[in-house]
């Protein structure tokens, strides 16, 4: 009774505003989830087995502690030490040589079933192109019976010679993707099914698995997405009461800086939709640094976003609209995290330009390596590029008090759900291959 007053009493006081609404999310815009399946991937997840030189796992970059990010703007893959802002690049002959070109994104809500695309260029979408469902770097070499695009991605960060695979030469897996990117999975699957303790779990849980011998990296990415569809789904917040119909839930400035969202500020245009991403790119022209998405037939150390994917010049600089559930927990922001705050990103979007000619190399979070100094900011002065980044803005600015700026963030603050620090497994304490845990 109550709460169909509320409903009711939603309808009357927005009529306008509401119909601009998204509706709430509910059970049914999200992958259903097996939980057996999801605590193999659990402990996948946090098990350095799988990468090359058995010295990172997902949850190093995708960590419980850090909200299912690094807490980095760039960070660093296999070779390092240590968790998010404390990860050291190491300082002897084992140091690396490159840092992660962009910012590991937070994995909330991933399981929604509307997620048609990945990555902040979208290299992996939902597709028919190779026959396999998907459009991915592996083109057809990626393996049938994937069961959705979270367990298609997570075949990726496996063969990237920075995040797990590690140097050629180092390792067998490393030295497999150089010949092709499929020959490495195979080597990965097996040293997972020989430990008893998966093999064991992977026959109880999926239906097609007799013997341990019959796992293969198709389950083990099955399981992975299992793990990160059920454990980073939060949607909780007030904003998420308010929708449902309470229109007490937010705070009179968070309700502000929601019609200013949904209104003035035009920020829905882009963050549009019940997961608040139209998954579609735009360029917001965020301040360049990085060593870039270099390419074999491009070695500048720049990063031109969808364009690399797409090969349409409209396309450069352009990324995916960030999904804003549990945004505040998950700074840096932006492709490669170049604002620390939610201020920050936002202060950026209201007049890109002008911000980008404010920004201060001190607002990356970059773990101090004097040997990659060199290339952290070289492409700032490379003149040209940073012309053509900021004659490509798709954003109009837009004037806005500080006192409207404080209310968009109050809004922001209050996509946070309520129960986001308690997952459902947690990072597990240890894991089947006995190495050590991040
Ligand atoms: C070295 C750090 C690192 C490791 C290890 C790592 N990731 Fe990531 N992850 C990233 C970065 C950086 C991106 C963004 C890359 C891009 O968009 O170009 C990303 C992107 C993703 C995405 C896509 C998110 C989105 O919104 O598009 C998923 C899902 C994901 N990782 C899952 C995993 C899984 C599963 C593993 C382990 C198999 C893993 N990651 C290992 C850093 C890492
Ligand atoms: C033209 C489309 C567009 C509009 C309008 C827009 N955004 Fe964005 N927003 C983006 C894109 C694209 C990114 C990611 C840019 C990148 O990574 O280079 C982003 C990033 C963000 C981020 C960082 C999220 C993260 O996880 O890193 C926040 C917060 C954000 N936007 C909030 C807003 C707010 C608030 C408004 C309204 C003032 C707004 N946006 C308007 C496209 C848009």
């Amino acid at each position: 009774m109550n709460r169909l007053f509320h409903i009711l009493a939603f309808c009357l006081a927005f009529p306008a505003v509401a119909g601009d609404m998204p509706p709430p999310l509910q059970d049914a815009d999200f992958l259903e989830v097996d939980p057996a399946k999801a605590k193999i991937g659990q402990l996948l997840f946090y098990d350095k087995i799988l990468s090359g030189n058995r010295n990172i796992a997902c949850g190093t970059c995708h960590h419980h502690d850090l909200a299912g990010g690094d807490g980095l703007s760039l960070g660093i893959g296999e070779g390092g030490a240590g968790l998010g802002p404390k990860r050291l690049p190491q300082t002897d002959t084992t140091r690396i040589i490159k840092r992660i070109p962009r910012n590991a994104p937070a994995l909330w809500n991933l399981g929604a079933r509307d997620i048609a695309v990945l990555f902040h260029d979208g290299r992996l979408e939902i597709s028919d192109l190779y026959g396999n469902g998907f459009n991915s770097p592996a083109e057809e070499w990626l393996p049938q019976g994937l069961d959705n695009i979270v367990a298609a991605q997570a075949l990726f960060p496996l063969t990237a010679r920075f995040e797990m695979a590690g140097d050629p030469g180092e390792n067998q897996v490393s030295g497999a993707v150089i010949d092709r990117i499929d020959y490495a999975w195979p080597i990965l699957a097996k040293r997972v099914r020989v430990i008893p303790e998966y093999g064991e779990m992977f026959v109880d849980a999926f239906d097609n698995i007799e013997t341990c011998e019959d796992v293969t990296i198709v389950e083990i990415a099955n399981a992975l997405s299992a793990f990160i569809a059920s454990e980073w789904r939060n949607h909780d917040s007030a904003f998420d009461r308010y929708l449902a119909g309470d229109t007490e839930a937010l705070s009179a400035e968070a309700d502000r800086g929601r019609a200013l969202f949904y209104g003035k500020a035009a920020c829905a245009s882009c963050h549009s939709g019940p997961l608040l991403s139209d998954q579609k790119f735009h360029a917001i022209a965020l301040p360049a640094f990085g060593p870039g998405k270099t390419r074999r037939f491009d070695p500048q150390p720049r990063d031109v976003g969808r364009m690399a994917e797409s090969d349409l010049l409209s396309d450069a600089y352009r990324f995916r609209t960030p999904m804003l559930r549990n945004v505040a927990l998950t700074g840096p922001y932006g492709h490669n995290g170049a604002y620390p705050t939610l201020e920050g990103i936002l202060r950026h979007h209201l007049a890109p330009l002008d911000a980008l000619d404010k920004w201060t190399r001190d607002q990356a979070r970059l773990p101090k390596a004097d040997w990659l100094a060199f290339v952290d900011f070289a492409v700032q002065s490379d003149h040209r590029e940073m012309a053509r980044h900021r004659r490509a803005v798709d954003i109009t600015p837009v004037d806005l008090s500080d006192a409207e700026i404080s209310d968009l963030v109050a809004f922001l603050h209050a996509l946070t759900g309520e129960t986001a620090l308690t997952r459902p497994l947690g990072r597990p304490s240890s894991v089947p291959s006995g190495l050590p845990v991040d």
